[in-house]
C-alpha cells in the first residue's frame, strides 16, 4: 500500500484525475468501478474537466457502481446511481449500455449481486476501483466483521454508516442495508485508489495504516492489496507517522 500526501484536498484531486485519465487514455476500454460521497467529488469534478479539455475518448469505457443503499430509488438525490448520473456518467456522455449499477430496489437482492459479479467478470475485471473510507473503516459498505470471503453482496449497514448517511439525504432517511462490491473484488481489482481529505478523516486514516490487519477496521485489509494507492491532504495525513508518509 503506498499513501500519498498532497498539500491540499484541491491538488489531491488533480492528481487523482490524472491518474485516471491516464488510465483511459492507455486503454480506453478501461473497467472503473466508482464511489460516491464528498471524498471523490472533487476528482471526478477534475476528471470531467480533464476529459474535455484533452477530447479523451469515452466511448468505450466501462462504469462499474461500487454500492447503493438498499430500498433508496434510483431518482432520490441521496443514491449513489443519482450521484454517479450527476457527477461522471452525465458530464462524460458515458452510454446506458457502458454502466453497470446495482439496484437497490431490487426484489432479489441475491440476484442482482450474481448479476453485478457476472457483469465485471465478463468485462475481464476492474481496472481501477476508486473508494472512500468511512469514519468506521468501511470500503465500499464492507462494514466492520465483513466476510472476505464475499463477492458482490447485501450487508446489513453499521450503526455509523447509517448515521453519517444522512449527510446525503435532503431529509431524515431510514438506512438498514446496503448492497456492495465484497473484498473479493476489491482485491481483484488491478489498480485500487483509496481517497480521503479533511481533519475527521485523519484518525481511521491513522488506524488503517497502522492498526493490526483485520475486519475489525475493514480498510487496513487494503495493506494486503497487490497495488493500493491511499490518496490524501494534508489534513486526512495529520496522525500518520512521518515514516508512512511520502
Ligand atoms: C460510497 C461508499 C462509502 C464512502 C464512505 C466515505 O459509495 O462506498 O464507503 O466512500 O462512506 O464517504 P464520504 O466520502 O462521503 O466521506
Amino acid at each position: 500500500m503506498k499513501i500519498k500526501v498532497y498539500p491540499t484536498s484541491e491538488l489531491q484531486s488533480k492528481a487523482a484525475a490524472q491518474i485516471i485519465a491516464d488510465q483511459i487514455r492507455t486503454k480506453p476500454d478501461t473497467a472503473v468501478c466508482l464511489a460516491t460521497g464528498d471524498s471523490p467529488f472533487g476528482t471526478y469534478r477534475e476528471l470531467v474537466r480533464m476529459v474535455k479539455d484533452s477530447h479523451i475518448d469515452c466511448s468505450r469505457l466501462r462504469v462499474f457502481g461500487l454500492d447503493e443503499w438498499v430500498g433508496i430509488p434510483p431518482d432520490n438525490t441521496g443514491s449513489c446511481h443519482h450521484y454517479l448520473h450527476e457527477n461522471f456518467i452525465g458530464p462524460l456522455g458515458i452510454g446506458h449500455d457502458q454502466v453497470h449499477l446495482f439496484d437497490g430496489l431490487s426484489k432479489d437482492l441475491s440476484g442482482e449481486c450474481s448479476r453485478m459479479t457476472e457483469a465485471i467478470r465478463h468485462a475481464g475485471g476492474i481496472d481501477i476501483m476508486i473508494v472512500g473510507i468511512g469514519m468506521n473503516g468501511h470500503i465500499g459498505f464492507n462494514e466492520p466483521g465483513v466476510d472476505v470471503n464475499l463477492w458482490a453482496h447485501a450487508i446489513e449497514l453499521d450503526e455509523i454508516t447509517k448515521t453519517v448517511g444522512q449527510k446525503y439525504f435532503q431529509s431524515a432517511t431510514p438506512l438498514s442495508k446496503g448492497i456492495t462490491q465484497g473484498f473479493q473484488q476489491v482485491f481483484a481489482a488491478r489498480t485500487l485508489m483509496l481517497l480521503a481529505h479533511g481533519k475527521k478523516k485523519a484518525s481511521i486514516i491513522h488506524q488503517t495504516a497502522e492498526a493490526p490487519i483485520g475486519i475489525a477496521i475493514p480498510s487496513t485489509l487494503l495493506r494486503q492489496h497487490k497495488n493500493s494507492l491511499i490518496m490524501l491532504d494534508e489534513e486526512a495525513a495529520g496522525e500518520l507517522a512521518p515514516s508512512l508518509r511520502n
